[in-house]
């Protein structure tokens, strides 16, 4: 196999924006914040993929089976110093089939090779594809298993958010995309594989077949634990296009990490629309910050407070929804004329409009994994805690709350368009809050009777 010509690229969408736009199939330039309510509002747009004929998926160039595959031979990288061995998927779309309801999903989960036709498979819990492989073994049977190791780096964004669990991922990476994704099926399984990509394998994984796996340098920063039993696939087939590209992504902290950059975008979005399903009003923005642990550890969202408890209902939803829920330990909630995606911004309001004794819940016991490195011993894992922290204006005290010091709007325009004649560098900052666009203050719940602030 060593001959087939592989090449390996790294830093596909790294910290960048602009790729990550591209990726989404937006303009590069689009701000972030626009970036994320574009996704979020495509993210509610399903369209299936096409199957196309065996003879026309060019991922069909070539196929080896059998003793003709070695895995080995193949340039596959390890990552960091004291990794246990050599990854093969880490940008990758590996597609499994649930048992109960038979939707395909596609997630991107790493694969370590162990020998010429065997590679592992790492998933932490709640993930889908060890939820489908818990079930076929709990019946006894083996589970069919594609992976794609070359990918448009779509899949890779899509397939490393949580969507509902019923639903395939392949809607959505064809919603955003704005066409279908085109899937071939299997050879020897009954899956539907990205028909255009660099590299695919097949395989299974047989009841009960496990083997040790890790450590490998992960999205915390730091080396995950060594798992004892990752569940393990036999490769049955291997096809690829020419001189395939392996796609590679590194993890590490921000801004090395691969997720960092669009995750900020994606698991944004991804929470923001399961808060527009719940019909929740009055957001925003929802930002998860690229240097918090690979964009997983905060989410900020900014809101404008329409009643009592709003805030707090708000930070309780956006903690626990399937988009949001994994990992992330801080929570923080801002009021409608702060940027999320401005940390100066978020930390003023923190510093500022949150009040700690009052103002930060704990939720315990929530979904996370063996990876966290703040769960000691590591065998407490993989539960782990969340901190709501309303750094909103205190709705109670909306009608005494301090004014904000803001510009009258006339003034900022006045400068702003003379910006470059003033001998100014830049364009003129983007302001959110002006002293006319200060809201009028009602002050009781349930009372209509404006009253003008202190
Ligand atoms: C490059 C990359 C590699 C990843 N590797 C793994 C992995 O090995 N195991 C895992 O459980 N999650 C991994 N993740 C995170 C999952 O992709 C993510 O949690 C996603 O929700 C999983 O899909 P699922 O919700 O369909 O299970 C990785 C994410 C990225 C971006």
């Amino acid at each position: 196999m060593s001959s087939i010509g592989a090449r390996l690229l790294w830093n596909i969408l790294g910290p960048s924006m602009r790729r990550t736009a591209l990726t989404l199939e937006e303009p590069p330039d689009t701000p972030t914040l626009e970036l994320i309510r574009r996704v979020k509002d495509k993210m509610q747009v399903r369209i299936p993929p096409e199957e196309v004929s065996r003879r026309d998926a060019s991922v069909y160039e070539h196929t080896l089976r059998g003793d003709a595959i070695d895995l080995t031979s193949l340039p596959f990288p390890k990552h960091w110093p004291l990794d246990g061995g050599r990854y093969a998927g880490t940008a990758d779309a590996v597609i499994t089939r649930d048992p109960d309801t038979g939707y395909l999903n596609v997630g991107t989960y790493r694969m370590m090779i162990h020998g010429p036709r065997q590679c592992g498979l790492y998933l932490s819990p709640g993930k889908d594809a060890r939820l489908h492989i818990t079930r076929a073994w709990q019946r006894g049977e083996s589970i069919q298993v594609g992976a794609a190791w070359g990918i448009d780096p779509l899949f890779m964004v899509v397939g490393s958010q949580t969507f509902p669990k019923n639903l395939s991922e392949y809607e959505f990476a064809g919603g955003i995309k704005g066409e279908p994704i085109p899937v071939v099926r299997g050879q020897l399984t009954d899956l539907l594989l990205p028909a255009n990509a660099e590299l695919v394998i097949e395989g299974e994984i047989r009841p009960g077949s496990i083997r040790p796996e890790g450590p490998f340098g992960e999205f915390t920063g730091y080396y995950g634990r060594p798992e004892a039993g990752a569940p393990l696939v036999d490769v049955t087939a291997v096809h690829f296009r020419s001189r395939p590209i392996l796609t590679n992504a590194l993890m590490a902290d921000y801004p090395s990490c691969e997720q960092s950059g669009f995750f900020a975008v994606a698991r944004s979005a991804r929470i923001w629309s399961d808060l527009d399903r719940l019909g929740l009003p009055g957001i925003q923005g929802v930002y998860s910050h690229p240097a918090a642990a690979g964009g997983f550890g905060m989410t900020v969202l900014s809101l404008e407070q329409r009643y009592a408890g709003h805030a707090a209902q708000a930070l309780a939803l956006a903690a626990q929804v399937p988009g949001g829920a994994y990992y992330t330990k801080w929570i923080i909630a801002v009021d409608e004329d702060v940027d999320p995606t401005d940390m100066d911004q978020v930390v003023w309001a923190m510093a500022s409009r949150c009040n700690p004794i009052e103002d930060i819940d704990i939720l315990r016991n929530t979904w996370s994994t063996w990876l966290d490195p703040t769960q000691n011993p590591p065998e407490e894992r993989p539960y782990s805690s969340k901190a709501l922290i309303n750094a909103c204006k205190e709705h109670r005290y909306l009608p005494v709350f301090s004014k904000r010091t803001a510009l009258r709007r006339e003034m900022y325009e006045r400068v702003a368009g003379r910006w470059a004649s003033l001998g100014l560098p830049g364009e003129a900052p983007t302001v959110r809050a002006f002293e006319s666009d200060q809201p009028v203050v009602y002050h009781e719940e349930g009372s209509f009777e404006p009253r003008s602030q202190k």
